[in-house]
């Protein structure tokens, strides 16, 4: 499979068409922004942590009934993945306080929920991807009920799916946001799960293995990625 054009250039990965016009190509990047894009780095080596990642994760997910986009990995930065038409909105689910919950509510960092949270936000870098519920992706037609539902049911269960997952690995999944894709009428999981897009913390020290270290300037962020990778075992 060999990419042919370039059909989108985000932040942190480049989607390239390719022959065939049901699948694209997925390049992941070192680049790393926080705050909408006004804070901008590199992540040596974070392109192929975050692929390698994905694709480990997305295998097991797929294997617990989660349908996921990823066709298959090319090489360390690429993968060939279902072309989706992305639904915009951003599903973040939390079991323990951090980050803009935390923030929000007034608590500090690391209480652990009675329960997971799930909540939305409204894809729109214009808009700095605004906090909204399931009536208003219902009202502006992001979403259907049906759609929803499903959304609701695959993040819930990819928590449970990481949650024992790391918890092996003796790291606490503390949050993480999660996108999905319309394909073929199905709704399937779609963009990526690395440490760009969890918080995941060692559960002696508490020591923050996640992209926090970059947008909170804590030093050390190569090693939390390789950290995260080695434990995972890809390495
Ligand atoms: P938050 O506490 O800043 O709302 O972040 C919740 C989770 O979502 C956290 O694991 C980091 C992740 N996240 C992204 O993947 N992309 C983003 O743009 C933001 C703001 C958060």
């Amino acid at each position: 499979m060999e990419k042919k054009e370039l059909l989108y250039e985000g932040k942190a990965k480049k989607v390239y068409t390719t022959e065939d016009p049901d699948v694209l190509i997925v390049s992941y990047k070192d680049d790393a922004t926080a705050f909408n894009g006004l804070k901008k780095g590199t992540i040596v080596g974070k392109g192929a942590v975050n692929n390698r990642m994905t694709n480990f994760i997305f295998k097991k997910l797929e294997a617990k009934g989660v349908p996921t986009h990823l066709v298959e990995e090319l090489n360390d930065r690429e993968t060939v993945v279902k072309k989706v038409e992305i639904i915009p909105l951003e599903v973040i689910i939390r079991n323990y306080s951090a980050g803009s919950f935390a923030k929000k509510m007034g608590m500090e960092e690391g209480i652990k929920f009675a329960c997971p949270t799930l909540e939305f936000s409204y894809k729109n870098d214009d808009l700095g991807d605004p906090f909204i519920n399931s009536y208003y992706a219902l009202a502006l037609e992001l979403a259907t009920q049906d759609e929803i539902d499903k959304i609701t049911e695959y993040a819930f269960k990819v928590n449970e799916v990481l949650k024992e997952y790391f918890d092996r690995l003796n790291i606490d999944l503390i949050d993480f946001k999660i996108e999905f894709g319309r394909y073929h009428n199905q709704v399937i999981l779609a963009d990526e799960i690395s440490p760009d897009t969890c918080r995941l913390w060692d559960k002696d020290t508490h020591e923050k293995l996640d992209k926090d270290r970059f947008r909170r300037d804590l030093g050390g962020v190569e090693d939390a990625y390789e950290e995260v990778f080695r434990r995972l075992g890809i390495r």
